[in-house]
């Protein structure tokens, strides 16, 4: 009887769990912040007739094959958003003062595809916020230049300049997938009165998956942990750029404390969708809690079955030796924000290195292109030597099932030599946003090699891919 109570409570727990985290995916779907005219918006009463701006999320809505067609060609392949069945993910329309506003959401670039199935958590994969913004800062111009209304001008004002910043060609980012930090970085310069022109780097980053974050908060913010995660309002650094004002953050910390604690915390990494060769990954195990750990930490779960988090360890750039363009001017940034006038909510960290973030491996089956910058295509590529990691891959599609590679798992890459490998590596010599390609600014590939991944044959190799499956 007593084994039964406990059984009984057991299920109850992690049933309560397993709830909050599928109510997680919904709700974080459903979450943006636009407040009173300011946030990720286009310019008004565009949206009305773009049936792909909805409030709320429904699996029930339905379109035609033309609109269906018209949202894979544009949407997906054009400006890589995550088509879910017929609905786009992120993206709302709200009534405002007579307006429809069309609303860019959390999940736009924190929502991704990994083997052909959507995770509201994990990265966009396939993103190209260059293009969003150079189309966006074309219609948007010719749409708004004849309006006079106080109202419609004020956001509209908003909108263009977020389109302006993002398809800025000095610091926009040069394949698809990456997002520039840079962005971010200008509203500094801009809140200080500077031009930012030929002062900072691009900073393309792959977005975090966001489990975990509780733990993370405590190292800092962002892959560089730069920031200082006591205070909530360095979550919203990607929005902060778009909403143009301080007034905006203010208004909404305490709906961002409210959304981090209640969704994002909930928010489970992704169960790995296939089978998994149990005594292989026993074997990988043993190697990596031999070496890797030391880095990465432990991997345990809790009697419920889901994974304990634990703090991540923050590691120098000159130990990891992975791309530093992040890096770079980062000294200069954060003297700007401590002048700010938003510096009593951005507190930053005070270290005298730079570098990242060994982050928990929950879910990292799902959350290939690896490292920060996404420059390395498989889990295999990444435990090998940087120049036998691939110069160049292919992002497009790089969520979809069919760009899923079980053995090594990550993208399909083309071997080397191949016809079809030449092919890619002409587009990228002619700067193909859809080819990631290390040769340009801030794709390094390097560094993530150490003295004991040099013994590791690749049956060493394939084992620990097989157990970190099972994260
Ligand atoms: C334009 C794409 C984009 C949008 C929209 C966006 N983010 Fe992000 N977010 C990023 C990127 C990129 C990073 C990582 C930056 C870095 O580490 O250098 C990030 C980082 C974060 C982090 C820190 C994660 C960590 O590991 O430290 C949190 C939390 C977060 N975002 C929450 C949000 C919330 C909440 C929203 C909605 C208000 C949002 N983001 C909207 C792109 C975006
Ligand atoms: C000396 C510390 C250290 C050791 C040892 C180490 N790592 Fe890492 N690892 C890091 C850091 C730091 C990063 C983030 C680097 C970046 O993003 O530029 C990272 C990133 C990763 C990533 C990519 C995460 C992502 O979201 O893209 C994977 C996968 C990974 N490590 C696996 C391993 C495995 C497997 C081993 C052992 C074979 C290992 N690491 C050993 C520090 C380490």
């Amino acid at each position: 009887m007593k084994y039964l109570i406990v059984i009984f409570s057991l299920s109850l727990f992690s049933q309560t769990k397993f709830e909050k985290a599928q109510k997680a995916q919904t709700d974080f779907l459903n979450l943006h912040f636009f407040e009173k005219g300011r946030g990720m918006t286009i310019s008004p009463n565009i949206s009305k007739y773009l049936s792909f701006f909805r409030t709320p999320y429904s699996k029930e809505y339905k379109i035609s094959d033309n609109k269906r067609s018209f949202y894979k060609k544009v949407l997906q392949d054009r400006y890589g958003l995550n088509v879910l069945k017929d609905q786009v993910a992120g993206l709302f329309n709200i009534k405002y003062k007579g307006m429809d506003v069309g609303v860019l959401g959390c999940v736009a670039c924190h929502g991704g595809k990994a083997a052909g199935r959507f995770y509201a958590g994990l990265g966009n994969k396939t993103i190209d916020v260059y293009k969003v913004g150079v189309d966006a800062k074309l219609i948007q111009g010719a749409w708004g230049s004849l309006r006079k209304d106080p109202e419609f001008k004020k956001i509209h004002k908003v909108a263009m300049n977020f389109s302006k910043v993002i398809s800025d060609k000095s610091i926009s980012n040069l394949t698809r997938g990456l997002i520039p930090d840079s962005v971010i970085k200008t509203y500094f310069y801009k809140d200080a009165g500077l031009s930012y022109k030929g002062k900072i780097s691009r900073a393309q980053v792959k977005v975090p998956h966001l489990w975990g974050l509780k733990q993370k908060r405590k190292t800092g913010i962002f892959w560089g942990a730069e920031f200082d995660g006591t205070n909530i309002g360095w979550e919203f650094g990607a929005e902060l750029f778009a909403s143009d004002s301080e007034e905006h953050l203010r208004a909404v910390l305490p709906k961002l404390k409210e959304s981090v604690e209640n969704i994002v915390y909930n928010i489970q990494a992704p169960e790995y969708p296939f089978e998994i060769n149990e005594s292989l990954a026993r074997a990988g195990k043993v190697l990596f809690d031999n070496k890797c750990s030391k880095c990465h930490g432990v991997h345990n779960r809790g009697t419920d079955g889901y994974p304990i988090y634990h703090q991540p360890k923050f590691i120098k750039a000159s130990i990891v030796k992975t791309d530093t363009d992040r890096l770079k001017d980062y000294f200069e940034y954060k003297a700007l924000v401590e002048a700010s006038t938003v510096s009593d909510i951005l507190p930053m960290n005070q270290r005298r290195d730079v570098g990242y973030v060994a982050p928990n491996l929950w879910g990292i089956w799902s959350r290939f292109p690896y490292l920060h910058n996404g420059s390395v295509p498989t889990l295999f590529d990444l435990m090998r030597s940087p120049d036998k990691r691939p110069k160049v891959f292919n992002m497009f599609d790089a969520g979809e099932a069919h760009r899923f590679d079980k053995n090594r798992v990550g993208l399909t890459t083309n071997k080397w030599g191949s016809s079809k490998f030449k092919q890619e590596y002409r587009l990228a010599r002619k700067g193909n946003r859809n080819i990631y390609y290390t040769d340009r600014e801030g794709h390094s590939n390097s560094g993530h090699y150490y003295k004991f991944m040099k013994l590791y044959s690749d049956q060493d190799i394939l084992s620990i891919i097989e157990y970190l499956k099972s994260l």
